[in-house]
């Protein structure tokens, strides 16, 4: 198999760990262990205190697969395969979904291995493009123009990686449809699910829309355990879920023992979990809209109403990659231009799920202050 280069993670593998203010990262703070371990209950407890690490069962610990069937309203234990981090079940689904010659559709910009992972297995990629101009809005017409007789796989990211939208219940509803007239997966990547600014917009998770419907989910963002490597994919295709299965085989067999019960502690302790990442991305939300009030002539945003990423954009005279570029080597600030997703705006991604935020924030504006007009 031939794959490009995964531009985000080769940025993230040179600078994540070495720069002083990470402005970037798409996940929420994660959980100190001895917080999460005090959320046991007596049943998890004892799980973790008579652990042995020996292999775990393939489609994951069946504790696990209940808990993670409760975020979804159609789904039964036995419709989730437990994986390795979202990234495994994205792969896995492109893989298994799709043949050579085969046509996919995925919303773009987005999490590279969206659209990269279905061209390595061969089909043809078309890109939905979402434009700021819009809000970041799913247009459904514009989709539906895309479908060819070839098409087997419709990919969505909602909440969206970089922009931080959402798109409306009834054009979301749509694109799954459209993905149903034509016989294709509707693959909804939701990671930063059950992080809405409102719980009212959430919307209802992919694999509940159809038997078509594909959700992926993990522990790495809403839940802010990305240590874990724990994700899943959940959906009533049961030929789906078979070959997935038969693929996994071939990755990791199964997912690793003590974060599989870490998992299960903290999805039976939801509320606490995503009550812990809302405070954290609304308190620095807090510092943004200001931030982006006071910068109006230099910065704007459509402001994300999801996930703790947003998508801004440099309005300022300097290209994004010369001004990431002099502010990493002046301020130890890193921002993840647009180039990464390949995307030829000014814009450049914001995260703002760390509460380390306010410092970096801080020396960012001190920057634009110093050297923008
Ligand atoms: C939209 C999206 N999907 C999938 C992933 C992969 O998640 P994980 O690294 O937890 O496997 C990410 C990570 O950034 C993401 O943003």
């Amino acid at each position: 198999m031939r794959i490009e280069d995964f531009e985000l993670e080769r940025f993230f593998a040179k600078y994540e760990f070495a720069v002083r203010h990470l402005l970037c990262a798409s996940d929420v703070e994660g959980w100190p262990m001895a917080d999460l371990l005090a959320l046991a209950d007596a049943e998890t407890r004892a799980l973790w205190d008579g652990l042995t690490l020996g292999y775990t069962e393939a489609p994951g610990h069946p504790l696990l697969r209940a808990e993670i069937a409760k975020l979804y309203s159609t789904i039964a234990p036995e419709q989730v395969v437990v994986f390795s981090g979202a990234e495994e079940a994205i792969f896995t689904v492109a893989n298994v979904a799709l043949e050579p010659g085969d046509h996919a559709i995925v919303v773009w910009p987005a999490y590279q291995s969206l659209h990269a992972v279905a061209r390595a297995a061969g089909a043809d990629v078309s890109l939905h493009e979402l434009h700021a101009s819009e809000g970041w809005a799913l247009d459904p017409d514009a989709l539906r123009r895309l479908v060819t007789p070839r098409t087997r796989l419709i990919v969505v990211n909602a909440p969206h990686n970089p922009t931080g939208s959402l798109p409306t219940a009834a054009a979301y509803r749509a694109v799954s449809d459209i993905a149903a007239e034509a016989g294709a997966t509707f693959m909804s990547d939701e990671v930063y699910r059950f992080l809405e600014s409102d719980p009212a917009i959430r919307l209802p998770a992919g694999a509940d829309t159809g038997v078509h419907g594909a959700s992926v989910g993990v522990m790495s963002k809403s839940f802010a355990m990305a240590g874990l490597r724990i994700g899943w994919l959940a959906t009533r295709d049961q030929a789906l879920l078979d070959k997935a299965m038969r693929f996994k085989d071939y990755t990791t067999i199964c997912a690793s023992a003590p974060a599989e019960i870490l998992s299960l502690i903290a999805l039976r302790s939801r509320d606490r979990v995503l009550a812990r990442s809302r405070a954290i991305v609304d308190a620095n939300m807090r510092l943004l809209d200001a931030f982006f009030e006071r910068q109006a002539g230099r910065f704007r945003w459509v402001r994300p109403v999801a996930g703790s990423i947003g998508f801004p954009e440099l309005t300022a005279d300097i290209p994004i990659d010369q001004f990431a570029q002099e502010l990493l080597a002046a301020e130890g600030v890193l921002l993840a231009p647009a180039s990464l997703f390949g995307h030829p705006g000014n814009h450049f991604r914001l995260g703002f799920g760390r509460p380390s935020l306010p410092a970096g924030l801080e020396r960012l504006e001190a920057y634009a202050d110093r050297t923008l007009r």
